[in-house]
């Protein structure tokens, strides 16, 4: 199959979309996380493809995706707090686990759970308009490498298996959303992402501390993820960070405030020159893609853990070579 980018200023491409899902193809859709490979929650053939596509373990189950102002009733069950978050917080990037109703275990993998979220992107709001039902869609990416946040980057991964990607640009968060699980009066955060839990925090929500809950709950957040296609270490110190190396490595710090000092080696790069953390995840995944195609491997300073920090350090850990 050889792939075709589809602008969505181009006459035609939600027609496009839809004959793809009629073909139980799934389409390559951006949102405002990462880009994800979307198909009707319905379609087990298409389900199925996504799941042959990624390489993903059948085990790993998918994010249902909705638009807010759906009657949510038929697919799961909500609860006073549930219901809050979503008035709070969709469309954008917070995804909840909650008891599913009328969602196809081959959705969920056998779960009772599902994972919902209502993105926030517009062309994946206007698809999701154009077939009102909802769409599943992990990210677009094959199971364990980085995930794409330009439709470039999903053509240069998986598009050799794709019919359609539609290109929105590049995605703004670049981080995936945060998944969490309400119990009783407060909130479990499965997955860090891009909502931070003091944004949380600060609309009045009471989090749980820790992350014991996180691995159990959600067997994606499996160890071994994200991972570039050359070796990442990850360093908490700058001593250990600036050990001398060779010409093909990258050395890569989050925000320019992280180390200010002088720096003995060439290769250097910061994901975010101007401190800030929304720049930085912005450009996590697009830096991480071009540093394994230009070096042999890839050395990285941790960032401090607040903010959407949580979620930079999460990703990298789990890029990281520590955890094989
Ligand atoms: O920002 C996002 O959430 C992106 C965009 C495309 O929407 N999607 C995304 O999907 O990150 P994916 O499949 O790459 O990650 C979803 C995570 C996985 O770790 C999966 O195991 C977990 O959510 N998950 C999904 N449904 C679940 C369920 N029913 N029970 C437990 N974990 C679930
Ligand atoms: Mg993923």
């Amino acid at each position: 199959m050889s792939v075709t980018v589809l602008s969505a200023k181009s006459p035609g491409w939600l027609q496009k979309v839809q004959g793809s899902f009629l073909d139980h193809e799934p389409v390559a859709l951006p949102t405002e996380t990462v880009y994800g490979l979307a198909a009707p929650a319905s379609d087990e053939i298409a389900v199925g493809r996504i799941y042959e596509i990624k390489d993903r373990p059948r085990f790993n189950p998918l994010i249902v995706h909705v638009l807010e102002h759906w009657d949510l009733s038929p697919y799961v069950d909500l609860g006073l707090l549930e219901k809050k978050l979503i008035e709070k917080f969709w469309p954008g990037p917070l995804s909840l686990l909650v008891k599913k109703k009328n969602i196809s275990d081959f959705v969920t993998a056998g779960a009772p759970d599902a994972v919902i979220r209502s993105p926030a992107h517009p062309i994946f709001r206007e698809v999701l308009n154009k077939l009102s039902a909802p769409l599943v869609a992990p990210s677009a990416n094959s199971s364990t490498r980085l995930s794409p946040t330009t439709a470039q980057a999903v053509v240069d991964d998986i598009g050799s298996k794709l019919k359609y990607v539609v290109d929105g640009g590049s995605c703004e968060w670049g981080v995936e959303s945060t998944i969490v699980k309400v119990e009783g009066d407060s909130i479990h955060v499965l997955r860090e992402g891009a909502l931070s839990r003091e944004t949380l925090s600060l609309a009045g929500f009471k989090i749980v501390d820790g992350e014991s809950a996180r691995l159990a709950v959600t067997p994606g957040s499996q160890l071994r993820h994200y991972a570039p296609l050359v070796p990442l270490y990850l360093y908490d110190s700058f001593e250990k960070w600036s050990q001398p190396s060779s010409d093909a490595t990258l050395y890569l710090q989050v925000l320019s405030s992280d180390y200010t000092g002088p720096f003995p080696f060439k290769n250097r790069i910061t994901l975010a020159t101007d401190s800030d953390l929304k720049t930085a995840a912005h450009n996590l995944f697009k830096f991480l893609k071009e540093a394994q195609e230009k070096y042999r491997e890839i050395r990285v300073l941790k960032t401090s853990s607040v903010g959407l920090g949580r979620a930079i350090n999460d990703r990298l850990e789990r890029a990281s070579e520590r955890n094989e």
